[in-house]
């Protein structure tokens, strides 16, 4: 016996030494980013090829190829999991960053637009929400190729850009296909948002499950920023939607986050058909307890809504209680008959949150002047031309205001916006990115540009 448990230990020892020392960065993500104040800390999440194994690290942030250093300031080694706390440069400008992890021998680890420095949480909040995105990529020989869904994405990053949310969140089915390159692809779409993008997974993300995982992240997870939580859970798998360790880490979840306002998105609904099998009672009344404002989902490919006791609400979009609402798809093919809208289309919702009390979350289908029972705002009705020179056109073809848009314009150097007021200016290589925040009235169709101050 002692004999086998030397040989084991010498056979380990020589495994241990022998295979390459390598970590994976599982946390933050673009889709499951850390979100805090300049001067803040956050997490790093290191899977280790190696238990026990400390790689000797550099950190830093970059962004318009500007970069912060990172100070260490904790870890904590469990097993072959290592956490690293960094705290952030309190002096870096809000936005987006790549974390850059660079090891002793030089390779570079970067997970791009994974942080982002924010101030808190406002108390008046934009979010906009999407599922079931159209097809990427032009698929096989040549999957990485331009594909007629890439277009339709990237007009709805434009619109998305725009409307300049707080927060996006991805509720699932964002490949059909499954094949690497569509996970490749989206990656490359959401790094042309401004804002943090949180992503769960679907039913058709497990297809090509490995893609996904690798480039998005875990399958379920909770994003904290200051007083917000969203909670993204994963539905996807067809026989096990909900088992019982996920629901148990969802009690632990909401119990830990009991005076956080919480969000929740999983891609399939809790009520009527297509839904959620299991723990559907529980769950509803957990998020009763915490007086959830909004639960977020996909799958349908049609606006619904109902109230927490399961009843599709057609009397108009304000009554009591949690609000679990599906989205029409972004992208994929329309099923009119399961959406009580007006009108069916793709599109994507965009709500307001003041405090813990769900604002307006519908879109004015019908243009009588008053929001919808159900409808999502419709893609594709707000054209954002670059005309070159620092100049964009915007043409709105919704029926109701969009106000306090954000337009970016570039130029080559500081110039002022002819409407609207000047938010911020930002380096970009030899450019200077000029953010513009702007009304744009129903059915406007104007030019805002750069010009010279007036002395
Ligand atoms: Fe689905």
């Amino acid at each position: 016996m002692r004999r086998a448990l030397a040989v084991f230990t010498a056979f380990a020892a020589i495994l241990w030494a022998a295979l390459p020392l390598r970590f994976d960065v599982r946390g933050p993500r673009l889709g499951i980013p850390a979100l805090l104040a300049p001067g803040e800390v956050f997490t790093t999440d290191l899977h280790l090829s190696h238990p026990g194994w400390r790689p000797a690290l550099e950190a830093r942030l970059e962004r318009d190829g500007v970069s912060y250093p990172l100070e260490l300031v904790g870890d904590h080694l469990a097993w072959n999991r290592l956490e690293l706390d960094y705290r952030t440069p309190p002096d870096a400008p809000h936005g987006g960053y790549d974390l850059v992890l660079v090891d002793d021998s030089g390779v570079e680890h970067r997970r791009e637009r994974s942080v982002h420095l924010l101030p808190p949480p406002a108390h008046d909040l934009r979010i906009v929400q999407l599922a079931d995105l159209p097809t990427f990529g032009s698929g096989p020989p040549d999957g990485f190729g331009e594909g007629p869904g890439d277009a339709e994405m990237r007009q709805i990053v434009r619109e998305i850009n725009l409307i300049r949310p707080d927060y996006v969140l991805l509720s699932g089915d964002v490949a059909y296909v499954g094949g690497w390159f569509h996970y490749h692809k989206l990656h490359e779409h959401l790094l042309d948002l401004e804002s943090p993008v949180i992503c769960v997974l679907g039913n058709h993300e497990y297809k090509g499950l490995a893609g996904y995982l690798e480039t998005m992240g875990a399958p379920r997870h909770v994003v904290d920023h200051g007083d917000l939580s969203f909670v993204s859970l994963n539905t996807g798998h067809g026989r096990d939607q909900l088992t019982a360790s996920q629901f148990t880490w969802l009690e632990r979840v909401m119990d830990e986050r009991h005076d956080q306002r919480v969000i929740v998105q999983m891609h399939h609904p809790l009520f009527w058909k297509r839904k959620v099998f299991v723990r559907v009672d529980e769950m509803v009344e957990l998020f009763a307890d915490h007086e959830v404002p909004i639960v977020l989902s996909g799958h349908w490919h049609a606006d619904n809504v109902f109230d927490e006791h399961g009843v599709s609400r057609t009397d108009g979009p304000d009554f009591p209680g949690t609000k679990y609402v599906t989205t029409t798809a972004a992208g994929a093919e329309l099923h009119p008959d399961q959406s009580t809208a007006f009108e069916s289309y793709h599109g994507y919702r965009v709500f307001e949150l003041h405090g813990n009390q769900l604002g307006r979350y519908t879109y004015d289908g019908d243009g009588d002047g008053q929001p919808d029972t159900s409808s999502s705002h419709p893609a594709h009705r707000m054209l954002i031309e670059d005309l070159g020179d620092g100049g964009v056109r915007i043409a709105s073809s919704w029926n109701e205001d969009l106000l306090g848009a954000t337009v970016s314009l570039r130029s080559r150097r500081e110039l002022v916006p002819d409407k609207g007021t000047l938010l911020r200016r930002r380096v970009q290589g030899d450019m200077i990115l000029h953010e513009v925040r702007i009304d744009v009235p129903a059915g406007a169709d104007f030019v805002v540009k750069l010009v010279e101050p007036r002395p």
